[in-house]
Parts: C-alpha cells; structure tokens; sequence
C-alpha cells in the first residue's frame, strides 16, 4: 500500500491523498496568456488550469499566492481577494477544484517589501527599511498601527476564500513576502511589539493565525508557509525553524507547509532532512516542496517521514496528469 495515497487529516479537513499541488503563480502572461487574469480577477483558463490537475487525483490543490491588499500587490497578472468584485470568480474556482475530489486550498500573500511600487502606488512597506536585494529601494517602515490594519486585511481576505469555499487557507510567510520578512532577523529591526524575540517578530503571523481560526471555526484547516533558507546568514538555523514550527503550532495551525530548496537533501549539518527536523518539533501535519519530481521520490518523502504531504510544483504545471500517472505507479495499476 503506498504511503502516498493514503488519506490524511489537516484539523478539520480530510484529504484523499498526500499529494499536494503547491501555491504557483504564472511568471509570464507570454507563457500561458490565457491563465492571464484582468486586474486580478479569475479567468476560464485559470479555472481549467486548477481543475485539470485536481480531476488527476490531486488531493490538495492549493491555489496561487493570492493578494490580501492593494498596497502588497506583487504582480500585475496576481489574482487578490483584497475586494468583493474577485468573489464570484474565486467561487466557481474553488468549486471547480472540489467537485473534481480535491480540497481546494489558497495561498494569501501581502508583498511588502517584495511588492511591486508600480502597482502599489509608488510605494513598499516592510518591518523595518531594509531593501529587500542590493539595488532595490528600502520599504517604508511601518508603524505598529498599521501592521493591525494589514492583520485585518489578511482577516478580511481569509472570511472571503473560506466563504466561497476554499476549505485549506495558507498564509504565505515564506520567500521574502511581507510576514517573511517580519520573522527575519536580518530584515526586521523593530522595537516594538514586533520585533526582537522570535515570538515578537512571528507576532503578525500568529494574529492571523489565532483571527483566522476564532472567525473559521471547523470551516477551514489554517496554517503558514514558512522557509528558512533566506535566514540563514544570520545564524538563523535548526533551533529557530523547530521554535517556528512549535510557534505555529501554539497558535492554531492546522498544518506547517515547508518551502525547501530540496526536500531529500539533509539540513543544517544533520543526517536528516528539513522535513524530519520539522517534524521532530510539532504534531501538526507538515507539508514539504522542493525537488519532487517522481512518483518514487513522493512516496520516500511520505514512507521515511520527510513530510506528511508532498508538494509537486514545477513537475504538475509541466504534466497536468502527472498525480494520475503517479497514482497509477504507486497502485501497480500500469
Ligand atoms: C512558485 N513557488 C511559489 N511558492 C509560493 O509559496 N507561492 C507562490 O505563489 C509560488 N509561485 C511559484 C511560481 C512558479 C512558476 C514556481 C516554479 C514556483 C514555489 C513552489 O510553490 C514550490 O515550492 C517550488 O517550485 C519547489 O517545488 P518543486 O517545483 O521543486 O516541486
């Protein structure tokens, strides 16, 4: 029996396997125009794009890093769930993704200082005015007021996916984005209630978290995607992604989703895995991506305990069948 295809719970969801079609946004309209959204809003494309890796026998489809606020948008092809007008769109896409037997799953996403000023209106916000890469412009910081106001954005943005139906809400707090940026010592140089300790500068995540899960309820399972690797310069190591992930945990995470440059590469010195190390610190499920590309390495991550469910990325946009081939080498089937 394949450990990949069994069934798993994430709180108050049941998927039907452990594979899972991480957050992946388009880079290029020039690619796939017709996934291309006007101003944010979903696309018949972007519907069949979800739909077909979720008829494949996906268990998790979780959709692109979606926008909470204008003021963090990332890119100008992003879908947003910061207004009411992307409601109707986002509801035949979560329902398109549901009625093929997957759980349809979101990403929300605030840019900071990774937005794009021009579609923010000239302007980037951050924890503190660090740039984000040599050569870009430092964010403003923002005061403690107005992160409040970006937690209720995300508030806002969560009541809206799960109220259309999306049964799985991400946080992105991975790859540079606002919340990443917030837990990174070497981008965060508050002094207030969001800076300093790592629970101080996990404070903005672990708000979200607690609002999300006292509005939601048993209507979604909630977490945060996190990475460690854009830390890691500054002594940020072992003990700090396990005290993320206990963190999380602490604050009503259903799942820890873990983004790695390679999820069967040994970490931090160790003889085991980034996925491993997470997982000796929470009883939470743990999401891993980086590397899969086989149905073999999908079934190791789950069968040795690198991760609980398997993100295939690049792999699923190249082959849209690619969980219904794997489905059929893990089951002898073919
Ligand atoms: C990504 N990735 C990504 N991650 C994320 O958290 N939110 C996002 O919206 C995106 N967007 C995105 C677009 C594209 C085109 C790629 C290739 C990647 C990262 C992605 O979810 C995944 O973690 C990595 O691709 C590693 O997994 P694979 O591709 O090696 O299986």
């Amino acid at each position: 029996m394949s450990h990949a295809l069994t069934p798993i719970s994430v709180g108050p969801i049941q998927l039907r396997n452990r594979i899972a079609m991480p957050p992946m946004v388009r880079l290029s309209p020039h690619v796939a125009p017709e996934l291309v959204q006007t101003d944010g809003l979903v696309t018949d494309g972007l519907i069949e794009h979800y739909a077909q890796r979720a008829r494949a026998g996906t268990g998790l489809v979780i959709v692109e890093a979606t926008c909470v606020d204008p003021a963090g948008r990332v890119w100008r092809q992003g879908l947003n769930a910061h207004d009411d007008r992307s409601v109707e769109g986002l509801r035949v896409l979560a329902s398109a993704i549901t009625a093929a037997g997957a759980v349809a799953g979101i990403q929300l996403v605030h840019g900071g200082p990774q937005a794009d000023a021009s579609l923010t209106g000239g302007l980037t916000v951050g924890p503190s005015e660090v740039a984000p890469a040599v050569g870009e412009p430092e964010p403003a910081e923002l005061t403690s007021a107005q992160v409040l106001l970006i937690e209720g954005r995300f508030g806002e943005a969560a009541a809206r996916v799960a109220d259309v139906g999306f049964q799985f809400i991400e946080l992105h707090a991975a790859h540079g984005y606002l919340l990443d940026s917030f837990v990174s010592p070497i981008r965060n140089h508050r002094a207030d209630a969001f800076g300093g300790s790592m629970e101080n500068r996990m404070r903005i995540i672990t708000d979200v978290l607690l609002r999300m899960k006292a509005s939601l309820g048993e209507r979604a399972a909630v977490g945060a995607r996190i990475s460690v690797f854009n830390h890691i310069a500054d002594g940020f190591g072992l003990a700090e992604l396990q005290a993320m992930v206990r963190i999380l945990q602490d604050s009503g995470s259903d799942f820890v989703d873990l983004s790695t440059d390679r999820v069967l590469k040994n970490a931090f010195g160790t003889e085991r895995t980034m996925g491993q190390l997470a997982r000796d610190a929470t009883r939470l499920p743990v999401l891993v991506a980086g590397g899969v590309s086989t149905p073999a390495d999908a079934e190791t991550v789950v069968s040795d305990g690198h991760g609980d469910i398997v993100c295939v990325g690049r792999a699923m946009l190249a082959d849209p069948l690619w969980t219904e081939r794997a489905i059929e080498k893990l089951t002898g089937a073919k």
